[in-house]
């Protein structure tokens, strides 16, 4: 018998002899070993991920086991120094059997970088590391360049989902790409983020098995699609419905808006709310909140595409003919800049259009077109104000890829007319198929698109400028 197995049973049979007690260790015999207390561990089930990045604000929230109590925040400007502590607040949901905890870190400094740790009564569950960090938000209406990731249906990662690993492909592309300039400012979802139904436990496979990495110190702004069948998604995100970080108070967790540098973001909910009625209170407000805001730049983002030709075919698609009547003249009247959307497992992306609002035999580029620039040869120009132009963005590529029907000639073929046609395009050429996501770039008077495949390489790239006056 070795000496460590003849000292281990040593151990063990004075551990036998010991009561079931807490000894103190001027009682204990030379050479026993403490009773252990009963316990359990600390358990981080979720997160942390990030919420709400405001100039002066964030929301950091995570998810533990049932057991763990007093929940907090450390932060501060050095990894050394995280001086500063916010208690969370936490609450239990039936949709799962952990504890969700949610804390608002207030009265921060704009374009500041933080790092942070998160704890309970057991543990430090994360952080005090130089990967656990936020940036907050430059002041509202200061022009600064600014770079969002923005993920259409990506919500694929689930064995039975018929797309095994394609949403990690692309993410994986992402990140190969980003390696070259890491600078980023959030993330976009733009719905249909967990396949089939949304629930807490799709969520858990598709959005934080996946993007774990990301989410803990890159803000998430999250989007409803179809797909969002349960109403999980509005346990799972806190939005900023108050109006606390620019915009017009929706009062809704469904859509929200926020402004981040000189760039004002809405956030449409076109599957649970209602819309198609002008008098709905998402309209009501979307109205308002376009109106109020005098941001340089505006942004709407919603799920589904008034134009489309990829899986779906948007002249007899009733949803997508409803958001292009009811959904895109609002947005022209206010100036919108850029429609970013999914649903369509494709990318295609439209010229700078105004006023078209039926199917493709009434596009009339004579007038719908705004610009004849194409984003690529040379850059789509536009000024400030109403209904001078559009670009509407289909990227719902980040799950997903739509295959071709080339058996059925009526089968959508990337062949609208509001589309532009790209180098590296598909069919007919006004799209793409193959996986990506997409990245938004801002600064200044330039806007930059680029959809960037799972090699990590640049499937489109446009640009447009802006002149203020
Ligand atoms: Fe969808």
């Amino acid at each position: 018998m070795t000496r460590s197995r003849r000292l281990f049973l040593k151990a063990l049979s004075l551990e036998a002899a010991l009561p079931a007690m807490v000894v103190a260790d001027h009682d204990r015999p030379q050479g026993s070993v403490p009773v252990a207390p009963m316990e359990t561990g600390a358990s981080l089930r979720r997160g942390p991920y990030l919420q709400c990045q405001g100039p002066d604000r964030i929301v950091i929230r995570w998810r533990s086991d049932q057991s763990s109590t007093n929940g907090l925040v450390r932060y501060g400007t050095g990894l050394d120094k995280l001086d500063q502590v916010v208690v969370a607040t936490s609450s239990r949901s039936e949709n799962h059997d952990g504890l969700d905890w949610h804390a608002q870190l207030l009265g921060l400094r704009p374009e500041t970088h933080y790092f942070y740790a998160i704890e309970n009564s057991k543990a430090i569950l994360a952080g005090f590391d130089e990967e656990h960090f936020f940036v907050t938000a430059p002041e509202v209406g200061k022009p600064r360049s600014a770079r969002f990731w923005v993920l259409g249906d990506c919500g694929t990662n689930r064995v039975n989902s018929g797309n095994p690993g394609k949403s990690l492909s692309a993410r994986n592309g992402f990140r190969k790409y980003r390696s070259q300039n890491p600078n980023l400012d959030g993330m976009i979802l733009l719905g249909d983020n967990a396949y089939s139904h949304g629930t807490d436990a799709q969520y858990q496979s598709a959005i934080f098995q996946v993007y774990q990495d990301e989410l803990k110190n890159l803000t998430v702004w999250p989007c409803i699609g179809n797909h969002e069948l349960t109403d999980d998604y509005l346990e799972i995100f806190t939005v900023p419905g108050k109006g606390e970080i620019g915009g017009v108070a929706s009062n809704s967790k469904n859509y929200y808006s926020w402004d981040f540098a000189n760039i004002h973001f809405t956030v449409l909910d076109l599957w649970k709310s209602e819309w198609r009625n002008d008098l709905a209170a998402q309209i009501e407000w979307l109205k308002a909140d376009l109106s109020k805001t005098r941001q340089q730049w505006k942004v709407a983002i919603n799920h589904f595409p008034p134009y489309c030709d990829g899986k779906y075919e948007s002249d007899n698609n009733g949803f997508l003919v409803e958001v292009r009547q009811k959904i895109l003249p609002i947005l022209e009247d206010h100036g919108v800049d850029l429609f970013l959307t999914g649903h369509d497992h494709t990318y295609q992306r439209s010229f700078l259009l105004d006023g078209h609002y039926g199917p493709r035999s009434t596009f009339d580029p004579q007038k719908h077109m705004k610009s004849n620039a194409d984003g690529v040869a040379e850059p789509i120009v536009k000024k400030s104000g109403a209904r001078l132009g559009l670009v509407t963005v289909v990227t719902g590529t980040a799950g997903a890829e739509q295959p071709a029907d080339l058996a059925n000639p009526l089968s959508p073929q990337l062949n609208h007319p509001a589309m532009v046609k790209l180098a590296k395009g598909d069919q007919s050429m006004r799209g793409i198929r193959r996986i990506g996501t997409f990245l938004l770039e801002i600064s200044g008077e330039k806007l930059t698109g680029t959809q960037i495949d799972d090699r990590g390489e640049i499937l489109d790239r446009f640009t447009m400028i802006k002149h203020w006056s």
